[in-house]
């Protein structure tokens, strides 16, 4: 039973980033069947630790791949990431200090953050990726396929 999936209409342009930001969706179809559910916790705590992996793996390369495509706004960007970073990292804390997590909880935060961040800030960087990865357009050839 799936939530939400990823098509190619949400792609940023990167395969890498792509792959990702489908490991959030994942992540959602995950948490998706646990909501209202008692006594899932180590399923909840096992998309929390995916979680914990995305925001240590995916923004740095995320911000890396802004900079090196000569993105303006990487910084505020950045700041984004590392807002969400504190999120996770405060909820994993709260886990390890035996704190409740509800999936809805999570859900909530995930689904949030996907629509905001993924679909609206990650799609801004996309005209500056796919330039960076396009073909050289200044390039003419001639008939025999030799460049001028
Ligand atoms: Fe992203
Ligand atoms: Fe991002």
């Amino acid at each position: 039973m799936s939530f939400i999936e990823w098509t190619e209409a949400m792609s940023v342009g990167s395969s890498t980033l792509d792959t990702h930001h489908q490991m959030i969706f994942d992540c959602l179809n995950a948490l998706y069947p646990l909501l209202d559910v008692q006594g899932r916790d180590a399923e909840v705590h096992a998309v929390l630790n995916k979680l914990e992996d995305f925001v240590l793996v995916h923004f740095s390369e995320e911000e890396q791949a802004m900079k090196k495509a000569g993105y303006p706004d990487w910084k505020a960007h950045k700041e984004l990431h590392d807002r969400m970073y504190e999120v996770v990292f405060k909820l994993k804390s709260d886990v390890e200090h035996g704190r409740t997590l509800h999936a809805a909880h999570l859900f909530k935060l995930v689904n949030d953050w996907l629509i905001q961040h993924i679909m609206g800030e990650d799609k801004k960087y996309v005209p500056f990726i796919t330039d960076g990865h396009a073909a050289p357009s200044g390039v003419w050839k001639r008939g025999n396929g030799r460049e001028f």
